[in-house]
């Protein structure tokens, strides 16, 4: 079906963690082929693109977050010629590529930082914020790192500190310096010459720091720096990058804003000329209830409507505990797919949550992420064999709970499944023109414990979806009349809606 929607507005994207999806070789970890080899179950499920975390060299301390070369192919996923190889068969099924560019930090591996570090005249010296320590000594200032410490390492062999809002293995370029910012974009062509659709922007807005680095309030710095950067430097520098993806050719930007203010957010669409779409993370943060996605949705709505700026929608990524974790029970991770789907927005979908995963348990002796992660991170098992469709038994993290059952394979045998739900969910949405591109309207049914909306655009039957978020009763609500087309908790449940949702049901009405 043809959209006239751009197609980052119509489309849902697909996460894929590399390392987690499937390994081709035998080191337990995963690679590209793997990518490639499981393409076919993303296009039987109906997403329209995926977007790779980072497969770029690197020494690993942020798992690929730290990246030593941006115009490379890590040896542990393969080479360019697997990328391309995974670019042209995605590009056959119609599937979209985006990847994962790291533009405020390099590894401290790459050949720019090891340039930079030689002395305080070095040629490159000035793609990184040095800084000498505070008068009396310590760090420049208070600013705090990601992952616990001070932002700033002091580098003995020049005397100065530089900034690391991550890992001090993470060091933030200075993009105030024109040569940086000519560089990054050398190495979005790079990518763009090569076929990929768009990138998602890590961080992105910490590109822009205030030169003079005051220190973050006191009562607020153990948020760390990253989430209070919020600099006007940054706008400029989106222009440009929104130009440069403009000009190659309907290429996308989505960028991780880690803001925890959706107004904030909303400021790095810029006017329709920074990023096409923002993630928006406060949702991600709010419990399964009706009362806190009424005001996620409402706020969401009111702080982005104005600008004409397009909604994301994310429960799950590599960064977070799993929300089939987070929620506690299948029946609330099979109406969150409901949610998910039909919201006004962009959604993405975090491979495994169409199986249902759960986050590992990781014993101590198994934990490798900084961040402590790892349990988010679990292989996706492809079959109930001993090594789960991977080319080993023992992948680089355990296997996710109840690995055998909630294998595709065996899900792929059940279509009552949460996999074949959002496969039905997928198509839904793809065939309603209400729930791609129209408008949202939230309801009151009567019962605070039921979450419900309208969706309509012109030429299509509007929608309502009725999300019953707790799980005890079954409840009854006013004035939804409609054919039921979905339901999260009987899959076969059709006819005129009868005014009743099961415990923990959501459902979509075709509206008569
Ligand atoms: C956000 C990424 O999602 C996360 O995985 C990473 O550790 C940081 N940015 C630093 O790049």
């Amino acid at each position: 079906m043809p959209f006239d929607e751009p197609w980052w507005k119509s489309s849902v994207i697909y996460q894929i963690y590399p390392r987690s999806f499937c390994d081709t070789d035998g080191d337990g970890i995963g690679d590209l082929d793997g990518v490639r080899r499981h393409l076919d179950h993303l296009t039987w499920l109906g997403v329209d693109g995926l977007w790779l975390s980072p497969v770029f060299p690197s020494p690993m301390a942020d798992f690929g977050y730290d990246v030593a070369d941006y115009c490379d192919v890590d040896p542990v996923f393969g080479d360019l010629a697997a990328m391309d190889s995974l670019i042209g068969e995605a590009h056959d099924r119609g599937l979209r590529v985006l990847l994962d560019w790291v533009p405020n930090h390099t590894s401290d591996r790459h050949p720019w930082f090891q340039a930079a570090r030689t002395s305080r005249d070095a040629a490159l010296r000035d793609f990184y914020m040095w800084r000498d320590p505070a008068p009396g000594g310590g760090p420049p200032n208070n600013w705090r790192a990601a992952f616990g410490g001070d932002a700033w390492t002091f580098d003995d062999a020049t005397g100065q500190y530089y900034l690391h809002c991550f890992l001090p293995e993470q060091p933030d370029l200075q993009w105030a310096n024109p040569e940086v910012e000519a560089a990054m974009h050398d190495t979005l062509r790079f990518w763009i010459d090569r076929g990929v659709d768009g990138f998602r922007m890590d961080v992105i807005h910490l590109i822009g720091k205030d030169p003079a680095l005051p220190d973050d309030p006191d009562d607020l710095v153990e948020l760390t720096h990253v989430p209070l950067n919020h600099r006007p430097e940054t706008h400029p520098l989106l222009r440009r990058l929104r130009t440069l993806l403009d000009d190659a050719g309907d290429r996308m930007a989505v960028g991780e804003v880690y803001l925890l203010d959706t107004a904030q957010v909303a400021e790095y669409y810029g006017d329709d000329d920074e990023l096409h779409l923002c993630f928006n993370f406060p949702p991600l943060f709010a419990p399964w209830s009706a009362s806190a996605w009424r005001s996620q949705i409402r706020r969401t709505e009111a702080e982005l409507g104005p600008r004409g700026a397009w909604p994301t929608w994310v429960l799950s990524n590599h960064d977070n505990r799993r929300h089939r974790t987070r929620y506690g029970t299948d029946a609330a991770a099979r109406a969150a797919a409901v949610l998910l789907l039909t919201l006004r927005g962009t959604p993405f979908l975090y491979a495994g949550e169409e199986l249902g995963l759960q986050d590992g348990t990781i014993a101590p002796d198994r934990v490798v992420d900084p961040g402590g992660r790892d349990g988010c991170r679990c292989p996706i098992p492809w079959d109930d064999s001993p090594t789960h469709g991977w080319a080993t038994e023992d992948p680089w993290l355990p296997w996710p709970p109840e690995a055998d059952v909630r294998s595709v394979d065996r899900l792929r045998q059940d279509p009552e499944s949460i996999l074949w739900l959002y496969r039905e969910l997928l198509a839904l949405r793809r065939h309603s023109r209400s729930l791609r591109a129209g408008t949202l309207e939230l309801l009151d049914v009567g019962n605070d414990d039921v979450l419900a909306y309208r969706r309509q655009a012109d030429g299509d039957a509007a929608r309502l979806v009725l999300v019953h978020m707790a799980t005890t009763d079954e409840v009854r609500v006013a004035g939804c009349a409609g054919e039921v087309e979905c339901s999260s908790a009987v899959p076969g449940r059709r006819g005129a809606f009868d005014g009743v949702l099961a415990p923990g049901e959501a459902v979509v009405l075709r509206a008569g």
